[in-house]
Order: structure tokens, then sequence, then C-alpha cells
């Protein structure tokens, strides 16, 4: 399980529950790694993809034409993360190596998701909460 504080907070408070959100999924399919069959497991990654397109176009829908300099490279982040999940999702199918999934989300997942919010999200909530002063 990984622990919420764990998170970085950003100045918009609906990212930041959209964060926790994907966290719990995160967490779930941990859970379900150690201790369910491969079905559940299975649910699990689908179930975080279809957080993870939801989250993403979110954001994306938020940022998009409002002359924000960063939304193409934002966007392309998102976009690479979409597609080294779901090759995890492809391998998972594949060869049911629960320790390569579990690898990939405690490592290569997290890593990206705490270096996005830090690196991404949180100049794009700053932003969007000036927006929203301005109005
Ligand atoms: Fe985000
Ligand atoms: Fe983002």
């Amino acid at each position: 399980m990984i622990d919420k504080s764990r998170l970085p907070r950003v100045a918009k408070a609906q990212m930041n529950t959209v964060h926790e959100e994907e966290l719990e999924r995160i967490n779930t399919l941990l859970t379900a790694l150690k201790e369910s069959d491969d079905n559940a497991i299975t649910k699990a990654v689908e179930s975080l993809l279809a957080h993870m397109k939801e989250h993403f176009d979110y954001e994306e829908g938020m940022l998009k034409n409002r002359g924000f300099g960063m939304f193409e490279i934002h966007r392309s982040d998102h976009t690479r993360i979409m597609n080294e999940t779901r090759m995890a999702y492809m391998n998972w199918r594949n060869f049911r190596d629960r320790e390569a999934l579990r690898e990939f989300i405690k490592e290569d997942f997290m890593e990206w998701l705490d270096f996005h919010i830090q690196a991404m999200d949180s100049v794009a909530a700053d932003f969007l909460v000036q927006q929203e002063r301005a109005r």
C-alpha cells in the first residue's frame, strides 16, 4: 500500500482528488498482485487504465485552447505513460508475470506520477488558479 500523504500536492483541489483516486486504483492493483487470482489483476489494470484516461482527459480539457505554453509537453508526458502502461498490460496478458507488473507499477509508474505532478501538474494548477482569479 502506498500512502496518500506521499503524493505531491498542487494548488487546485480537484486535481489532488483525481490523483488520490488514481493512487487508490494503484493500491487495489498492488493488493490484487499479492493475494488475488489473475482475473482480478487483469480487472485492476483495466480499471487503472480507465482512470488514467479520465485523469488525462480532465486535465487536457482544462488546459487546451487557453494559451497555456506547456500544453503540448504536458500532453505528451501523459501519452508516454499511457503507452507504457498499455504495454505493461499487454505483457501481463501474455506472460502473467506478477513480479514484472509489480515492478513496473511500484517503480516506473510511481516515479512517473511523482515527477509528473511536481514538474507538470503543479505548473498547470498554478496557471488554472490564476485564470480563475482573473475571471
Ligand atoms: Fe495529474
Ligand atoms: Fe498531468
